[in-house]
């Protein structure tokens, strides 16, 4: 059984007073709900508060980027190491707004990848194709092409390890969500695709969520999906109110 993972990607918003506030009020309003996993993934500047405000609760810590050295001459950017200090146990890897504004390549991906499992920080690898790309009928094609890049010589036994989001870029902040049909064909590939890398027992273990748009009134038939663990939430993330209403989902 796969424990439904919700996660609030807070992307580029929140000052760390106002994260604090965020986290204090999520905490408060899914206090009462059990068999879901939270994880918060404010920015990096509001960590060391909002670990704070999680603290004592089940609600894990997660950020949206790291280096993939864990230390040394890389001017502004951040170790996974720093984020372990933090008490964090996942970091986003490989958000689409990372791979088109930030020119993250698979090589690269991988680099990250393979430096946060070896820290035993949980990524939360994240795939989609363009609406381009779906329109060419390529969606299949990127998100092999993604997973086997992003995981080349990877080996994953542990399923707990590794959290893969299906992104679709059109569903992305646009109010444009992916249709049931569509997000659990994505996810069934998905899953097929990481066991033939590791097995399928490995494979069935792994959570996998859907990103792209969502929001308290459609999350519950994403979530009714086989192949649907769990979400990536940006817009919907930042209002306590909205996002304890997708984590509740029922
Ligand atoms: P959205 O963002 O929920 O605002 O569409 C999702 C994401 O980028 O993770």
């Amino acid at each position: 059984m796969r424990t439904p993972i919700m996660a609030g990607n807070w992307k580029m918003h929140k000052t760390a007073a106002e994260a604090t506030a965020l986290a204090a009020g999520i905490v408060e309003q899914v206090r009462e709900v059990t068999g879901v996993e939270v994880v918060l993934c404010p920015p990096f500047t509001a960590l060391g508060t909002v670990a704070e405000a999680v603290k004592g609760t089940t609600i894990s810590l997660g950020a949206q980027n790291c280096h993939y050295e864990a230390q040394g001459a890389f001017t502004g950017e951040v170790s996974p190491n720093f984020l372990l200090d933090f008490g964090c146990k996942y970091v986003i890897i490989a958000h689409s707004e990372r791979r088109q504004h930030f020119g993250e390549d698979d090589a690269l991906i991988n680099r990250k990848l393979k430096a946060v499992l070896g820290l035993g920080l949980v990524p939360v690898f994240c795939v989609g194709e363009s609406l381009e790309q779906r329109e060419k009928d390529l969606t299949f094609d990127v998100l092999r092409k993604q997973v086997l890049g992003g995981l080349a010589g990877i080996q994953v036994q542990d399923p707990s390890r590794l959290v893969v989001a299906y992104e679709p870029v059109w569903a992305i902040g646009t109010g444009k969500v992916a249709t049931p049909q569509q997000a659990q064909e994505a996810h069934r590939y998905l899953r097929d695709l990481l066991a033939g890398l590791w097995g399928t027992e490995t494979a069935e273990g792994v959570r996998l969520q859907y990103g792209g748009s969502v929001k308290p009134d459609n999350v519950r038939e994403l979530m009714a999906c086989p192949d649907i663990d769990g979400a990536l939430v940006g817009g919907a993330s930042l209002d306590a109110g909205s996002f304890a209403r997708i984590v509740r989902f029922q």
